[in-house]
């Protein structure tokens, strides 16, 4: 069982994905992360991030199972990892070891971009999970703040934007929804509640295969 969860930064699939891969026993892989440890590596060298050659080469040698949520969540890391994410070779050596990920057992959930489009268009369930660039900056700023950070709604709001822009206009793998990809939007909805939307599809598509 694979499951597909795409959407745009700070809509919750993180959350999202984690709760499923609890409940399910299932392995979770955030392919945001692989992005990120890209762009933190090129920052780190003081390399351009805009050398597709140099990033690829950093891109082929990670290692998906070595990477450190709590280092690389940090906001301008998702920002550099937008701007690397955009380049097609970057994209293919990160590819591969999504696919061989999404075959582990008994199931896996990968959050990202264009996993139900690109990385797994085969998926037999696939969510897109969204929310207004409003709420979407308002949480990012909760969460910063929460964490005793300082924060700039108006920067995080704009940053937004600018992300959404460059994820969803790039030429290869933009992120939007596949067509056969169930819609959550969570502007007005908690986290939990999209949690049961989801788990009500999961359960049938569980049912379907047994
Ligand atoms: O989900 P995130 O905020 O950690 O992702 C950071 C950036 O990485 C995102 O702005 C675009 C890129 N990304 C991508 O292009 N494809 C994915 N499957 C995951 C992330």
């Amino acid at each position: 069982m694979i499951i597909a969860i795409d959407g745009p930064a700070a809509a919750g699939k993180g959350t999202l994905s984690r709760r499923i891969a609890e409940t399910y026993g299932f392995s979770h892989l955030d392919t945001g992360l692989a992005y990120r440890a890209t762009a933190k590596a090129l920052l780190d060298a003081g390399l351009p991030l805009d050398d597709e050659a140099v990033a690829e080469g950093v891109a082929a040698k990670l290692d998906l199972g070595g990477l450190d949520r709590a280092v690389l969540s940090r906001h301008e890391i998702g920002e550099a990892a937008s701007k690397v994410a955009v380049m097609p070779s970057v994209r293919r050596a990160l590819v591969e070891a999504q696919r061989q990920f999404s075959r582990m057992l008994p199931g896996t959930v990968l959050d990202g971009r264009d996993i139900g489009t690109v990385v797994c268009p085969d998926a037999p369930v696939k969510f897109y999970v969204t929310a207004s660039p409003e709420i979407r900056a308002r949480r990012r700023y909760d969460e910063i703040t929460g964490n005793g950070g300082a924060a700039d709604y108006q920067a995080i709001f704009d940053d937004v934007k600018r992300r959404d822009e460059r994820d969803m206009g790039r030429a290869d793998s933009p992120l939007r929804p596949a067509a056969d990809a169930h819609l959550l939007d969570t502007s007005e909805m908690s986290i939990e509640a999209a949690f049961q939307a989801a788990k009500i599809i999961i359960d049938a598509a569980l049912n379907r295969n047994a």
